[in-house]
């Protein structure tokens, strides 16, 4: 089995951000057996540089390996120079698991444009999408994507302008290419889509008080085993919700 935890949404540098809530989590996660997290973005909450250089000490309590990507937030203030120069790539791609009984392609994605909230994927990233997940096809890659943006609505996230702004191309595109799960976070509400054969799941934050409504500051796990995947979602209040689960075939 493969274990891999979505966190999503710290927003570091805001004083909504809750040290107990995320020190709560970083404990629950370190006594985990998860084999890596993957952060969906707003490590900060302006992009500063010297916010980044205090989210990279939050970030080093975790025992497990961390892959991330930038959210609307850090790119903010050239954010996006320094989540390079501190963090690491803006996309990229993982095998993370390549043995004989699993492989697991994980794809890291940049939605964000500097000083916008807006998203977008655009046309040479896509690309480089498409011709990674064919790259990998014959080899039969169990394949996620990461990003910050919604690609589909999420309910209670008010008035729809969180997709990305070529959604609609990037959907088909995921779909088309039989991606199996697609994670986001962004407006800080935990949901899951099925559409076609693809998964795609938000999550919560793990650590803003900015939360809508009486939803819990959470994150995702995913159990992947040759035959099926399921999602589960971990709040605050200890609380693990089934968000979905699917065979694979
Ligand atoms: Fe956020
Ligand atoms: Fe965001």
């Amino acid at each position: 089995m493969t274990l891999i935890t979505h966190i999503s949404d710290i927003h570091f540098g805001s004083s909504s951000f809750d040290e107990d809530m995320f020190l709560k989590f970083v404990d629950e996660i370190n006594d985990s057996k998860t084999d890596l997290i993957v952060l969906t973005g707003d490590l900060t909450d302006n992009g500063y540089y010297k916010s980044y250089l205090g989210v990279k000490e939050y970030l080093k309590l975790f025992k497990h390996p961390i892959l991330c990507v930038p959210g609307n937030h850090d790119s903010r203030n050239v954010g996006y120079k320094t989540f390079e120069e501190e963090i690491g790539d803006r996309n990229w791609a993982n095998k993370i698991i390549d043995n004989n009984t699993n492989k697991i392609l994980l794809l890291g994605l940049d939605s964000t444009e500097p000083d916008l909230d807006t998203g977008r994927i655009g046309r040479s990233q896509q690309k480089w999408v498409e011709e990674t997940l064919c790259s990998h096809f014959t080899e039969n890659f169990f394949s996620i994507i990461a990003l910050h943006h919604h690609v589909l609505p999420v309910p209670n996230t008010g008035r729809e302008r969180n997709e990305l702004l070529d959604c609609g191309d990037v959907l088909k595109s995921l779909v088309d290419h039989d991606v199996n799960l697609v994670i986001y976070g962004h407006r800080h509400v935990p949901y899951s889509w099925k559409l076609e054969e693809t998964l795609f799941v938000s999550a919560g934050s793990i650590s803003s008080n900015k939360l809508r409504g009486k939803i819990l500051n959470s994150y995702n796990t995913y159990e992947i085993t040759k035959d099926k995947v399921e999602i589960i979602l971990n709040q605050s209040d200890d609380s693990k919700i089934v968000l979905g689960n699917f065979d694979r075939d």
